[in-house]
């Protein structure tokens, strides 16, 4: 007989099903066990009763997380019986047959609860048991259902998704990287993309138009509640397009995926409300300003767009003036184009650079692009690269730009953020299926690890002693 999911039962009443799933409580009440059965769909209430004393003798033995396949007969509970609350709660499955698929150890937390009270400790090292609870069950789901719903939507609109390395070099976003030491070329490395910038600027030098990618992002920073060592972004750019172009794409995308998946969120402003970088300073002391006029409503959504960055800052860096505060990759706005080109009023130059912020977090940012070589050799001069240097690092990028690169820009999004947010939770931990510790590390895979001696001579690295 094929399986029933639970939330199923009751379309079968009166007839047999077949249940599989896990003992999530069992209830002894003297001459009958109930037993609350959990699948992915949800729960049902199992009823053994002691006529049938080898499968209550059965019913005995079973602990919370045992896995069974259950056969049982679904009818209507008695009125005084029927719990409204659940989803199921208004019928029962009176037990006709089980089968042990595996037993389970007692479980080292609750996962019948939120999990809130539970230690990081606990819950990353057994993350599997963890994500057990309901909460994150859903969170995953809704996780999925955000990204499934964005990506039609691009598909919809003739956006490629392509995919671009992980294994890479080094790109300048301002963080730290991960670095992949290489055995072929002892003493040379690798590094984990920050982010796919340089890539998706070259998908456009290649004639994609416009590129889109769930892409993990490696960045070796302090871990926060809203920053992992390792993040989603969509990331996108797109040719032949003005800086209104992707906000305009965006902000379109975003007010269609929180409709159509989240009807009960509300969506403070539409369009979205722009301040420039100095407007929210001024205003709100911050450059992702939380602009909800109501901070205790967990639905309400301010979206708000804050541009007109300035492009340069600058650096207490040894032997350097300036560094950028965005993307190096950034365009100066078209009107400051003359002063970059000519090095004059630099901390005046604002970027075309646009960042999203999302009830007083960055949820995105982005920027158009420098698609003349002279410009971007200029940005690379200013924050203090000399000619040696640029064409080391970026000499495939002054060349792509040489070869015929459109007028181009893009944004990234914090997907992770964005769901922390939609999903009301304090942390985007609690929106990644397996996520780092605060102190970046993976409890449950032992992560990082000692390296082994042939390891590291494979790669000819050799460790410093302490
Ligand atoms: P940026 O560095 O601003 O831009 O990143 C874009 C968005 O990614 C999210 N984000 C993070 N989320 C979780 N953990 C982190 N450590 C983390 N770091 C960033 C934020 C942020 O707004 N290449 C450019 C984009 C572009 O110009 O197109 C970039 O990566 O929500």
């Amino acid at each position: 007989m094929e399986r029933t999911l639970v939330n199923g039962i009751g379309e079968h009443e009166g007839k047999e099903v077949v249940l599989m799933g896990w003992v999530a409580v069992r209830r002894d009440h003297g001459k009958i066990i109930f037993i609350d059965l959990r699948d992915r769909s949800g729960i049902a209430q199992c009823v053994f009763v002691a006529k049938n004393a080898e499968l209550y003798a059965v019913a005995e033995t079973l602990r919370p997380e045992w896995v069974i396949k259950l056969t049982g007969t679904v009818s209507k509970r008695p009125e005084s019986m029927v719990n409204a609350d659940l989803a199921n709660g208004a019928w029962e499955v009176k037990a006709e047959a089980i089968e042990i698929l595996n037993e389970a150890e007692t479980p080292p937390i609750a996962i019948d609860t939120d999990g809130y009270d539970i230690g990081e400790e606990h819950r990353l090292k057994y993350r599997y048991l963890d994500l057990r609870r309901e909460r994150l069950q859903a969170n995953l789901r809704l996780r999925h259902e955000i990204i499934a719903h964005m990506r039609d939507y691009l598909n919809d609109r003739d956006f490629v998704e392509v995919e671009t390395p992980i294994i890479s070099k080094s790109t300048p976003e301002g963080a730290r990287d991960y670095l992949v030491p290489s055995r072929m070329y002892p003493g040379k490395s690798y590094a984990l993309p920050q982010s796919p910038q340089q890539y998706k600027q070259l998908l456009m030098t290649a004639g994609l138009e416009r590129y889109y990618q769930f892409a993990r992002c490696f960045r070796d920073e302090d871990t926060r509640g809203d920053r992992q060592p390792e993040f989603t972004q969509l990331d996108l750019e797109m040719s032949f397009v003005k800086q209104e172009d992707v906000m305009n794409l965006i902000e379109s995308l975003y007010i269609d995926t929180v409709t159509a998946l989240m009807p009960e969120k509300k969506i403070q402003q539409i369009p979205f409300p722009r301040l420039s970088y100095k407007e929210a300073m001024e205003k709100y002391q911050s450059d992702k300003p939380d602009i909800r006029t109501d901070k205790n409503d967990p639905n309400l959504l301010a979206f708000c767009w804050v541009i007109d960055f300035p492009f340069f800052e600058k650096t207490e860096e040894k032997g350097k003036e300036w560094t950028f505060t965005h993307n190096p990759f950034s365009a100066p706005k078209p009107e400051h184009h003359d002063e970059l080109m000519a090095e004059k009023n630099i901390g005046g130059i604002i970027a075309a650079q646009y960042d999203l912020a999302l009830n007083g977090y960055e949820i995105g940012g982005g920027g158009i692009r420098n698609h003349t070589p002279e410009a971007l050799r200029k940005v690379f001069k200013i924050i203090g690269y000399n000619e040696t240097q640029i064409e080391e690092n970026f000499g495939h990028m002054l060349h792509a730009l040489r070869s015929g690169t459109p007028p181009h820009g893009g944004i990234a999004m914090g997907i992770d953020r964005l769901l922390a947010i939609l999903a009301n939770e304090p942390n985007i931990r609690e929106v990644i299926a397996f996520p780092k510790t605060g102190d970046a590390r993976d409890l449950m895979m032992d992560a990082p690890s000692p390296l082994a001696k042939n390891q590291l001579d494979e790669v000819g690295l050799e460790l410093k002693k302490k």
